[in-house]
């Protein structure tokens, strides 16, 4: 069974559909969201009715709890997206029955989702909601040690916006480095699943990955989506900074 894994689509909707466009194509029976789905970009009120739409299981982000609650350790960037995200999210355009179905479904997000041997969260197996595991993680042993530690086989997350795989022996795996499609093994994997709505890894095109519980197969996929667009939009707002736009453009 194939499950499309989404992270970190940040109200970027032009790059939502991108994706969701894609996985139709794949013949996928499900979509997972492993959370952000707000915060910093123009359309969160899209975004989150998409996802309801179209996920079957959604994990908490941090940037998604910071929208709920006092958001914590923010920048100033990022924080005024938050109060811009909250106001929006409080608008009733069309439905008003939306506007609370938006807020009670990020109120009841959870923080992590476990199937088997799979565990999915935003951040890390240790500290689902905040922690980040970098790249470069793989040269603090005792870091990893304690993350994989939690895990039973894969464990599935977002956060850091930079896709690839985190080996068992202190590797990290770029989507590059292995042509886009890894074969899992028997030992234990953290998969970061890459950002659809504000990619990392200077790389622009939206990313998601899609992994095939019969073969223990990812793949890796990028798409091409109207960053301009977005980044147009980002601009006309006062209260997002321009960074947010700029940054889509260079993919950091
Ligand atoms: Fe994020």
């Amino acid at each position: 069974m194939k499950t499309a894994l989404i992270s970190d689509i940040h109200g970027n909707f032009e790059a939502l559909e991108a994706v969701l466009a894609d996985i139709r194509e794949q013949q996928v029976s499900r979509i997972f969201c492993l959370g952000d789905i707000v915060g910093y970009g123009p359309n969160p009120r899209e975004c989150l009715d998409e996802v309801i739409r179209s996920c079957e299981i959604t994990i908490l982000g941090n940037h998604d709890a910071a929208t709920l609650f006092d958001p914590d350790g923010f920048n100033p960037v990022a924080l005024q997206a938050v109060y811009w995200t909250r106001d929006q999210l409080d608008q009733t355009v069309g439905d008003a029955s939306q506007t609370n179905k938006r807020w009670d479904f990020l109120g009841e997000l959870p923080k992590k989702h476990s199937e088997d041997n799979l565990l999915f969260v935003h951040g890390s197996a240790r500290e689902p909601t905040n922690e980040y595991v970098f790249p470069e993680d793989v040269y603090k042993r005792s870091k990893l040690d304690a993350i994989f530690s939690r895990v039973t086989q894969y464990c599935f997350q977002g956060h850091t916006h930079i896709p690839g795989v985190f080996t068992h022996d202190f590797d990290f795996i770029t989507p590059d480095e292995c042509d886009y499609e890894y074969q899992l093994d028997s030992n234990k994997a953290l998969i970061n699943v890459g950002s659809v709505g504000q990619p990392r890894d200077e790389d622009p095109r939206s990313c998601y990955t899609i992994f095939d519980s019969v073969t223990n197969q990812l793949q890796f996929r990028r798409l091409s989506y109207a960053y301009d667009e977005t980044a147009r939009k980002i601009y006309r707002i006062e209260q997002l900074h321009n960074s947010l736009g700029d940054r889509l453009k260079a993919g950091r």
